[in-house]
């Protein structure tokens, strides 16, 4: 058996995390104000002052909580300031969305189930910082998406979703970027719609399974 979802409250208030680009949270935020999955996002979370997320932030009118790494003195006491002003802003969801750091196993059981990431790959394979260029490199014939729930591993929880992109004959890296991003945005806010609205289970810590 395992953890059952969609028992949670019908409005979350949702936080993207993001260091820098930032397309996935402008996809994310496009998308709930199309009414694609409930709830709102309600901030956008950042580690960097110079996040191009932050411009989007602006534009889209989504408040920027930033917490800066560099003013506390461990991990931990950074994650501590940072769930203390998650609690503030009644934060129910975090979708981690280019977010480079890794979270503690302290933060992630804080919020156990309640946090999703989107990996650019098809995980198990080539996880890491530059999933598209290492497959990409390995010559794999096919790619793609992932979107899981964090664990106390990086990119190992419970698959929600997952899209395929066949690479092309004599595609280059930027084409293949490209699509995987085209193919990020559509499948995020699917997933989270997903796991927002339906009834799911958790078997043995690994398998994400609907049940309606
Ligand atoms: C995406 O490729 C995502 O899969 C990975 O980091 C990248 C973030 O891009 N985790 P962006 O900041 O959303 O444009």
């Amino acid at each position: 058996m395992g953890s059952r979802g969609g028992t949670g409250p019908i409005r979350p208030s949702i936080a993207v995390f993001c260091s820098g680009n930032g397309s996935n949270f402008e996809a994310l935020v496009r998308a709930n104000r199309r009414g694609r999955f409930p709830g709102r996002i309600t901030v956008m979370v950042t580690d960097n002052p110079n996040a191009f997320a932050i411009e989007r932030a602006k534009r889209l009118g989504v408040p920027v909580l930033f917490v800066d790494p560099s003013a506390f003195a461990s991990k931990e006491e950074y994650e501590r300031a940072l769930l203390k002003e998650l609690r503030l802003w009644k934060v129910d969801w975090i979708l981690l969305a280019g977010f480079m750091r890794i979270l503690s196993p302290v933060f992630v059981r804080r919020y156990r189930h309640r946090i999703l990431n989107i990996h650019p790959s098809l995980l198990p394979a080539f996880k890491g910082r530059s999933g598209i260029k290492d497959a990409f490199e390995y010559g794999v014939k096919v790619t793609g998406v992932t979107i899981h729930f964090v664990d106390e591993e990086v990119d190992h929880g419970p698959i929600v979703l997952q899209g395929c992109v066949k690479i092309r004959e004599g595609e280059d890296l930027a084409s293949l970027e490209e699509r995987i991003h085209r193919l990020e945005h559509r499948l995020y806010p699917e997933a989270v719609n997903l796991v927002l609205t339906r009834k799911w289970r958790i078997e043995k810590g690994r398998r994400w399974v609907l049940l309606s």
